[in-house]
């Protein structure tokens, strides 16, 4: 037998070592090496067919003058949130990571997604459950829009999970023996932490495991032009090193998050190679699967009638789409020695920053009080343009002092006090005129000083009231008056 070799990973984020380390080098983490048994087998079974003429081929250098353009083929799936999320469809020969703690819905939306695609073959790989469990699943996701659709067309009936093909294995190696003979248009592996390969001795999930089942993946969808969607597992710490280190192989990367006892879901972009990275979809989990959400800010504030202190609404921008967004702060006198400070769905030191500037700059004594922020929906929100928002709803509940509730607000704070600019700011006062909104707080800084910028950002166009101002103080005076 031939002498197995031996190798360290760091869980973290896949380096590699001969021996044991305690440090990690490249990622400086502590205690994250473990052994792993890493035999290639010198027996070439094809994995997937790994062609050495390609690794011959040698490419010459040319000019990008002369490289041919040609746009992308793109499937489009019937979810337009997953759509614009790839960056406008699933490109060919792409190789696609959909990230996310356990039970927050990836497989939902993946079968979801499959069975609603009639035309087009579409294998499901699953490693985790049964093809009756599955099955179970799909049942439950029928009654969705196909629901309706089946009682207006009876033929529907059949049509439905037709063309997606559900293969319950977790060798590559027969997985890919599968595919040949099935020729599916879509590869979904649910999940890369349950494949392994012969080539690698070390256990299912193990850093080499997962390296190789994505490394003869990411070969099959690129010879074949088949895009290949993996569900990985990421545990609240990032602990589990698969997606870590996957996220360099793969063409796009997508977070599924949400908290698990809201109903909203969000799919957004990590990386992308096809489109832009800031992308976001959002989703609501139903008793019978996902539903898309296509009107974010409607759903997202809550309706009230009068208004109550400490709730504003801010004009936010997920990706390319404007969204408003409800935040709430609550300030009260500190029980105990050391006041809290709590913010759901909001970076907490951007809070402590956004406390100090209240604190020296408008003189508002919050140093003794607990603080708590709160976004509605279970939402994570990384906008600066979210801050003016957040800074009045913590002085309207200091004060007391409800803020009317037609009004919106959209600007990042400098540690000086001073409103800055936001991008788009065209789009976000557009969103809050839509939905009725009497007056909207920008930053003074976001006005065009050259003449030829002027057309650009024209407030005459608007109904809504727009305000502008540069310092936070301004803000106040104008709100508490
Ligand atoms: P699942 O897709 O299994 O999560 P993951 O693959 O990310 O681990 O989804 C798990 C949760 O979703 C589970 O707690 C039940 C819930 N769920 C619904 O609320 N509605 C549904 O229609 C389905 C299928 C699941
Ligand atoms: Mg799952």
């Amino acid at each position: 037998m031939a002498k197995s070799k031996i190798a360290y990973f760091c869980q973290s984020c896949g380096y590699e070592s001969a021996k044991w380390l305690g440090k990690c080098p490249s990622c400086q983490q502590w205690n994250t090496f473990v052994e792993e048994i890493l035999e290639k087998s010198s027996a070439s079974v094809p994995n997937w067919k790994a062609s050495p003429a390609s690794s011959q081929r040698a490419n010459k250098p040319v000019e990008v003058a002369d490289i041919t353009f040609k746009e992308e083929h793109r499937l489009l799936t019937p979810d337009k949130e997953f759509n614009r999320v790839l960056g406008g469809g699933i490109v060919a020969g792409s190789l696609v990571l959909i990230g996310g703690e356990p039970g927050i819905g990836k497989s939902t939306l993946m079968l979801q997604l499959a069975l609603n695609m009639p035309n087009v073959k579409v294998l499901y790989v699953s490693g985790e459950e049964s093809d009756h469990q599955i099955k179970m699943r799909a049942e439950r996701l029928v009654s969705l829009e196909t629901h309706e659709a089946r009682a207006r067309n009876k033929e529907l009936k059949e049509e439905f999970g037709k063309g997606c093909f559900i293969l319950t294995e977790t060798s590559t190696q027969n997985i890919f023996k599968q595919i040949e003979e099935l020729q599916p248009d879509i590869l979904v592996i649910d999940s890369i932490q349950t494949l392994h390969s012969s080539h690698v001795e070390s256990t299912p999930g193990s850093v080499s495991q997962v390296r190789e089942c994505t490394a003869e993946l990411l070969r099959f969808a690129k010879e074949t032009s088949t895009p290949v969607f993996l569900i990985g597992h990421i545990t609240k710490d990032g602990m589990i090193a698969g997606p870590k280190i996957l996220e360099h192989m793969v063409d796009t990367v997508l977070q599924f998050e949400g908290d698990r006892h809201h109903v909203y879901r969000i799919l957004r972009t990590i990386k992308n190679r096809f489109g832009s990275s800031s992308e976001l979809g959002i989703y609501e989990m139903l008793g019978e699967g996902l539903r898309e959400v296509s009107n974010p800010s409607e759903i997202l504030l809550s309706q009230r009638d009068e208004p109550l202190s400490g709730v504003t609404i801010s004009a936010t921008l997920e990706g390319m789409r404007p969204m408003l967004i409800e935040t709430q702060a609550l300030v009260s006198t500190s029980a105990y020695g050391t006041p809290q400070r709590t913010a759901t769905g909001f970076d907490t030191k951007r809070m402590s920053m956004l406390l100090a500037v209240l604190e020296k700059r408008c003189g508002f004594r919050l140093g003794a009080k607990d603080v708590f922020l709160n976004i509605t929906g279970g939402i994570r929100v990384e906008d600066p343009a979210i801050d003016l928002g957040l800074a009045a709803a913590i002085i309207s509940s200091h004060e007391d002092i409800p803020i009317p509730s037609k009004t919106c607000f959209a600007g990042e704070i400098g540690l000086s006090g001073e409103i800055r600019a936001v991008n788009r700011v065209e789009q976000r006062i557009a969103e809050a005129q839509k939905l009725g909104f009497d007056q909207i707080f920008i930053s003074k800084y976001n006005m065009p000083t050259a003449a030829k910028d002027k057309k650009r950002l024209d407030l005459s166009r608007y109904t809504i009231d727009v305000k502008v101002v540069g310092r936070i103080e301004e803000v106040f005076g104008l709100l508490f008056g």
